[in-house]
C-alpha cells in the first residue's frame, strides 16, 4: 500500500472526542466540552479562509486525557496541546495556527 497526499489539506487538528462514562473516574474529553471547541475551530477555520488547507477532525482517545478540557493534535507537526474549550483558547490555538 502506498501513502496519499492531499493535494490541499496541509494540517489537520485533531480534537480529541472520547467520552467515558464517568463512573470510570477517568477524565475524558468529550464529557469536558470537546464539542464546542471543535465547532468554534471548524468556524474559524472557514472565517479566516484557512478552509481548504487545514481540516478540523473529532477524534478518539489521544492518551493524554487532561481533568479539564480536551486534548487537540497538530499534525503533520505533532505537537499537543491541552485546551479549555472557550473561544479565547481556541483563538489561541487558531493563532498558533497561523503563525
Ligand atoms: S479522553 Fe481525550 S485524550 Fe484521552
Amino acid at each position: 500500500m502506498k501513502p496519499v497526499k492531499s493535494p490541499y489539506i496541509r494540517r489537520q487538528l485533531l480534537v480529541c472526542f472520547n467520552s467515558r462514562d464517568p463512573s470510570t473516574g477517568k477524565p475524558s474529553c468529550g464529557m469536558n466540552g470537546a464539542a464546542q471547541l471543535r465547532d468554534y475551530l471548524k468556524k474559524t477555520v472557514k472565517e479566516r479562509g484557512l478552509k481548504g488547507e487545514v481540516i478540523v477532525t473529532g477524534t478518539g482517545c489521544l492518551d493524554i486525557c487532561p481533568a479539564h478540557g480536551c486534548a487537540v493534535a497538530f499534525q503533520p507537526d505533532g505537537e499537543f496541546f491541552l485546551s479549555d474549550t472557550t473561544e479565547q483558547a481556541g483563538e489561541e490555538l487558531i493563532l498558533h495556527l497561523t503563525r
